[in-house]
């Protein structure tokens, strides 16, 4: 998952991306500042996806405990942490990069300590310390609550690892810091891990088994997000749909529709968004729990990867294009036309044709995305695609094509903007807009961009905004 296409930095940037591989695995955050008067101070690098955004707020609670500020500049650090993603090659050399430079920088520092967290750590596991010399410390995304000891063996001079995944690690009751965060909206980690083995994709081998986490835990952390001044909560997921948790006793048993009104219910004021939605998993039921709360955002990330039931098939995405158009036309019955849909499709996976290809083409007309998160196939080591199937598409077919599927759902990204020029929206206001001082910005309830003349209005205020004009990746107007 991973899906940062809910996140501030995309905020007054096209909504309807431009580039390709750049997007959810390139993005990379730096924690801002704690400052508590901690002793040491940890610089914290987050690569991938929400998830890991998400994570690495929990590591820095974790270390908060243990006697660490964060800091934003690192040459202030004791301690480095590179969270990082394997999700494409190019995540992982980025990844490389950053380590290197990261390195000439701990020659000048030898008390300096570097650790690797998340998916390439999990990924590599102890060979991350025989490839990269000057590594400290190797972490595995279930293996968070171990740091303060692992730190204490690096402390001793030794190197440390725990990459174990885990069954029921949820870190349910672990406050995240909140790095990532503007204030007024907050990401939840709702599950962990993914149980669907998608041919292509290397997350359940670096994430784990699926679990999801205590509902009264997920709805306590809403809460006091609500009670902070928070606006907006979006929960968390490589597969939402699939949320399934019952109490120990077995009297309760909570699935994601039942645990969207849970939180819907918290606060009218409140703004709940998903993501990431499974096409074989979304339910009528969470549709028209959708549809039931005003405050539950309708934009929905359904990923369909491939137009092409015999790809798909290859992708074992277990579900075929009748059953994908089925579902969004459930979206279009049940929430209207207005509800935004968006998608990840990957050009170039093994074996594709050119008519395939089409037919991803003539599936993004069908459902005339609002977004899409668009990458080249990237063989990733021990996959069932690595292992089985032929990574045959020359690179200059596989970039022709992701430029064919950028262009087209663009268009209908600009369509989607500009149907909803002349109406009103209700804006959660997030910020000053990147452009203006004068400018405030926030998103609409289908998640696109909207910004406008700030007036009275304040960031957390939501605003009744006229839509007079569209860039083609972000909405105009003024608050009426
Ligand atoms: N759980 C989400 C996806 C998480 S990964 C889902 O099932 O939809 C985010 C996106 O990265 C995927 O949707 C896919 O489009 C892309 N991706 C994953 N593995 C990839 C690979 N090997 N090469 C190219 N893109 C990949
Ligand atoms: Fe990867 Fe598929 Fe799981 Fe998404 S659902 S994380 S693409 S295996
Ligand atoms: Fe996320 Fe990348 Fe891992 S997309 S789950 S950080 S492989």
């Amino acid at each position: 998952m991973s899906q940062p296409l809910l996140t501030l930095d995309f905020l007054d940037t096209p909504a309807a991306p431009a580039a390709a591989d750049h997007q959810p695995a390139q993005d990379v955050r730096v924690s801002p500042a704690t400052r508590t008067g901690r002793q040491r101070k940890l610089y914290i690098e987050s690569y991938g996806c929400q998830m890991n955004f998400s994570d690495s707020e929990i590591v820095s609670s974790i270390l908060f405990e243990e006697g660490f500020d964060t800091t934003e500049q690192l040459a202030d650090a004791d301690l480095v942490l590179l969270n990082t993603c394997s999700i494409r090659e190019k995540a992982e050399q980025t990844v490389r990069m950053r380590l290197s430079q990261i390195n000439s920088h701990k020659k000048r520092n030898p008390g300096l300590l570097v650790g690797v967290l998340g998916c390439m750590a999990e990924r590599l596991k102890s060979k991350f310390l025989e490839e990269e010399k000057l590594v400290d410390l190797v972490v595995g995304p279930d293996a968070y609550r171990d740091l303060p000891n692992l730190i204490r063996e690096v402390d001793g001079g030794q190197k440390a690892v725990n990459v174990l995944l885990s069954r029921d690690e949820t870190y349910a009751d672990i406050t995240p810091v909140r790095l990532n965060s503007n204030g007024i909206t907050a990401f939840v980690s709702i599950m962990r891990g993914c149980d669907n083995m998608c041919s292509f994709c290397v997350v359940p081998f670096t994430r784990g088994r699926e679990r999801s986490r205590d509902a009264h835990s997920i709805v306590q952390e809403c809460r006091d997000l609500v009670s902070q001044g928070y606006k907006e909560v979006t929960l968390l997921g490589q597969n939402v749909d699939s949320y399934k948790w019952t109490s120990e006793d077995g009297q309760e048993f909570v699935n994601f529709a039942q645990l969207l009104e849970r939180v819907a219910l918290i606060s009218p004021e409140l703004r709940v968004r998903f993501s990431t939605s499974h096409p074989k998993d979304i339910t009528d039921e969470v549709l028209h729990t959708m549809g039931k709360y005003e405050n539950i955002c309708k934009y929905i990330h359904l990923p369909a990867q491939s137009g092409n039931s015999r790809v798909l098939k290859l992708m074992n995405r277990t579900y075929d294009r009748p059953w994908y158009e089925e579902r969004v036309q459930a979206i279009r019955r049940i929430l209207g036309e207005d509800c935004a849909i968006s998608t990840d499709m990957i050009s170039g996976f093994c074996s594709e044709t050119e008519e395939e290809h089409q037919e991803t083409l003539s599936l993004i007309d069908f459902v005339q995305y609002d977004m899409g998160y668009n990458f080249f196939y990237s063989e990733r080591p021990g996959t069932l695609a690595a292992r089985k199937l032929a990574d045959d598409i020359p690179l200059e077919v596989k970039k022709r094509r992701l430029q064919e599927v950028i262009d087209r759902q663009q268009l209908h990204a600009r369509a989607r903007y500009a149907r909803m020029v002349g109406r009103v929206h209700r804006v959660l206001v997030e910020g000053r807009s990147k452009r203006s001082e004068e400018q405030l910005s926030g998103r609409n309830s289908q998640n696109q961009v909207v910004i406008f003349p700030k007036g009275t209005a304040q960031k957390g205020d939501y605003v009744n905004v006229l839509v007079t004009s569209t860039t083609g990746a972000a909405l105009l107007g003024d608050i009426v």
